[in-house]
């Protein structure tokens, strides 16, 4: 029976990792004919139950569409048309369509795609097996890769053809890779955001990205009934420091505008956490018969809205490049695969990072500091190009 947890000892490719990276990857070497397995490390809940973004870029939604996880993402998921940027107690709105040619993007959990897709495989396959932890990879530079694996309170072995590390950014496939033959590029920000869910229907049509004096706050949404709401905080606040009223009031402080009147929403909160904010990219994504996908090869800050849609992006690359081998032997986009996603994913770090450094305020920051970030406010303001610049880069540059 496809999905269930049986585990098995050999497969053409195996997926560590059961985020959106690993089952995507899946969903799509199925369509194509290629025999895979996904090794999970947590419980069906946990995985369906994580709070990530929720901003889909047009050529994700494509892709989603195009392997059949389209269906309730059309019905549920709000299309938005731009973004309103806040600083200097003024609004902006960047409107994408005019700005793109024409994209836009869609408010839709990850928490939501990841479900869509787990429903997919187990009524569908590929074998999916929940609480089946990688510890190791060896023999990436032969033709037979293993991923050793417990489940079940077992001891396993997976022999594979390819194996695609989607573990995610504590994952085990990038050791795979020599420490001589890999470099990990990181950069720490000296803030965290501390994100809420809230049910209370968001206050705007669309996100709002605000710059303020007391630091950024970031005003999204789930569904028309709950809002999704970050503050920029110190490096280890803990979130009961954090009592919903003072929540509120620092949001609607950080918010506020002396050109229009506006109110924010409020209601009770259901979650609370508090994320530190990291950019890493670990070269090559390649090495042997390992493919590294998602977050298990690069991190962005979540200003930019780019790491699913990255991870995304990589999962296509790496399932057209596998069924090419599959179909003709040649491993030419295989090898490609690296340099193919490196040259996106260095894009989406840049813009990660400035969309970050622009729009927080560091711990250290001078008002030398804070004069240019608003100077860099108001050139995207009043410069089409400038907004252009932003825009293509937040829908997303296209997949080809
Ligand atoms: N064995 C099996 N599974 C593992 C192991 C392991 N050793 N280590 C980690 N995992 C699983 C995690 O439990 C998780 O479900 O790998 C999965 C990785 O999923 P994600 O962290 O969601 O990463 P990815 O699929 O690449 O998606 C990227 O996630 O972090 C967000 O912002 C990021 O939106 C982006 C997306
Ligand atoms: C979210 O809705 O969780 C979200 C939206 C935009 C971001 C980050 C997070 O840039």
């Amino acid at each position: 029976m496809p999905g269930t947890a049986t585990a098995p000892d050999e497969t053409t490719v195996g997926i560590i990792g059961g985020g959106p990276a690993g089952l995507l990857l899946a969903r799509l070497l199925h369509r194509a004919g290629i025999d895979c397995v996904v090794l999970e490390g947590r419980d069906r809940a946990y995985v369906e139950q994580r709070q990530r973004a929720g901003i889909l870029e047009q050529g994700t939604t494509d892709v989603l569409r195009a392997c059949g996880a389209g269906e309730r993402l059309d019905r549920e998921g709000l299309v938005h048309d731009g973004i309103e940027l806040r600083y200097d107690r003024r609004a902006h709105r960047l409107d994408f369509p005019s700005l793109t040619d024409g994209r836009r993007v869609t408010v839709y959990a990850q928490t939501e795609v990841v479900k869509d897709l787990i429903a997919l495989q187990l009524a569908a396959g590929p074998p999916l097996l929940f609480e089946a932890r990688a510890q190791a990879v060896t023999g990436a530079d032969t033709d037979r890769p293993r991923i050793h694996y417990t489940h079940d309170g077992r001891e396993r072995t997976l022999a594979c053809r390819y194996v695609a590390g989607c573990d995610g950014f504590h994952g085990v496939a990038r050791q795979a890779i020599p420490q001589s033959a890999r470099r990990t590029y990181t950069r720490t920000y000296p803030y965290s955001w501390l994100g809420v869910l809230a049910d209370a229907p968001p206050s705007q049509d669309e996100l709002v990205y605000a710059h303020s004096p007391r630091g950024f706050a970031l005003l999204s949404m789930r569904t028309p009934a709950v809002s999704r709401l970050y503050l920029q905080v110190p490096n280890g606040t803990d979130p009961d420091d954090w009592p919903d009223d003072r929540i509120w009031d620092e949001l609607a402080a950080r918010t506020a505008l002396d050109t229009a009147p506006w109110k924010l929403a409020r209601g009770p909160l259901t979650a609370k956490a508090v994320l530190p904010l990291r950019s890493a990219v670990t070269e090559p994504m390649r090495w042997g018969r390992v493919l590294l996908a998602g977050d298990a090869a690069h991190i962005v800050p979540p200003t930019g809205a780019k790491g699913l849609n990255l991870a995304v992006a990589d999962v296509t690359v790496l399932a057209r490049a596998l069924t090419q081998w599959h179909r003709t032997g040649s491993t030419k986009p295989l090898d490609a695969y690296s340099a193919t996603c490196l040259r996106r994913v260095w894009r989406a770090e840049h813009f990660s990072h400035f969309m970050t450094t622009t729009l927080h305020t560091a711990p250290d920051q001078s008002d030398f500091d804070t004069r240019l970030q608003l100077s860099q406010l108001d050139r995207i303001a009043g410069s089409w190009h400038a907004a252009a610049e932003l825009a293509e880069n937040y829908t997303g540059l296209p997949l080809s």
